[in-house]
């Protein structure tokens, strides 16, 4: 089978990761056949809009995509919207996934293997606001259908893990919204009794992150608490050089770095295509390639064992230098 992959690099580092990530994937051994597609700024003052419409159809097109990141105005600027929010909300691609694993470089902690899953649709995020000189309202929505959703998907990844589910809420103070997605979550959770399931208030889950991060396996909550506690999370395996993500739908998938196109690097051939790597063994492992997403991961652990680290990480290798180094052990497993 031949997998129809969906490349866009975005802005800055953007282009370089991903063709650091189009390498790994060529050196995989199997049948792809790539489009590349444009999105960002760049696409924004080209086309006037930063995510054309043949991007989103090519896309739609393809079997996953690999997006790099994207620089965005820090003022608002006329008719530009964030293509990633977007992209997002056009496919309905209502889950993210972070995973944070240990790796072996002296700014991560060891004994880490969690998986955070965000409901990336509504909640906090849902753009539901208003506001006059005096008074500044968002509204909060959790829908049944949307934590249904989410939750389902965490325990069913968790069935692939070490079975353990905790449900980050708040629902002691706000019952409403909090309250419906707790008691959904623990609905699903009797769909899965092979699988654990306890609760956790999410100040604690952001303590014990700190304090006891190897007790984690899956973790689900809702998109604001789960975009603050994946930050927090990825600080201590090594941060945002290391640090990948996927935004899964019922038909799409879309797989990047968590980091953004850095332009204080941009063009230097120095940025840290590790994130990428990760990005692409999930992607991997969302088209059933799992083994070959673990011979990825395995050549990606073992470079930076030795010691093959760029800038970021304290060292002084070259991007190019762990894109050889990790497909050449690839090409050993
Ligand atoms: P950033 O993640 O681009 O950079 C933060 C710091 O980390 C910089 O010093 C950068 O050099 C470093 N860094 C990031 N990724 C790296 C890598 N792979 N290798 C080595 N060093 C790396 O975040 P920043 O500076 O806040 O934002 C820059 C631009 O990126 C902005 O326009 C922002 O809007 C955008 N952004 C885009 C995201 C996306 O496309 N998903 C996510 C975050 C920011
Ligand atoms: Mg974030």
């Amino acid at each position: 089978m031949t997998y129809r992959i969906c490349l866009i690099e975005g802005d800055g580092i953007g282009h370089e990761v991903v063709q650091a990530g189009r390498r790994l994937l060529e050196a995989t051994g199997l049948a792809f056949e790539f489009t590349t597609a444009e999105a960002g700024w760049d696409a924004f003052q080209r086309y006037g809009s930063a995510l054309p419409t043949e991007t989103l159809q090519a896309v739609r097109n393809a079997n996953a995509t690999l997006f790099g990141a994207v620089s965005s105005p820090l003022q608002p600027v006329r008719g530009y919207r964030s293509p990633i929010v977007a992209l997002r909300r056009e496919l309905g691609l209502y889950a993210n996934l972070r995973p944070v694993l240990s790796q072996p470089v002296p700014a991560s902690r060891p004994g880490i293997d969690m998986l955070i899953v965000r409901e990336n649709s509504e909640g906090m995020y849902s753009g539901r606001e208003r506001s006059d000189e005096n008074e500044a309202v968002t509204e909060r929505v959790i829908t049944r259908h949307a934590s249904q959703r989410i939750a389902r998907l965490a325990f069913e990844l968790a069935a692939t893990r070490r079975g353990h589910v905790t449900i980050v809420h708040k629902a002691n103070v706000l019952r409403a919204t909090c309250g419906l997605f707790r008691e959904t979550a623990f609905d699903v959770a009797r769909e899965f009794p092979q699988v654990r399931a306890e609760e956790m208030l999410v100040d604690t889950a952001a303590m014990r992150l700190i304090t006891a991060p190897e007790r984690f396996d899956v973790l689900v909550t809702t998109n604001l608490f789960g975009d603050i506690l994946s930050d927090e999370a990825a600080a201590l395996v090594g941060g945002l050089g290391l640090a990948p993500s996927g935004n899964i739908g019922q038909t799409h998938a879309i797989f990047e770095p968590v980091h953004g196109s850095a332009p204080d690097i941009a063009g230097q051939g120095t940025a840290n295509p590790t994130a990428t790597f990760l990005a692409v063994a999930m992607l991997l492992d969302y088209l059933g390639e799992n083994q070959i997403a673990n011979s990825v991961r395995q050549a990606v652990e073992g470079t930076l064992r030795d010691g093959i680290h760029t800038p970021d990480l304290g060292g002084r290798a070259t991007t190019l230098a762990v894109i050889e180094s990790v497909v050449e052990r690839l090409a050993r497993s």
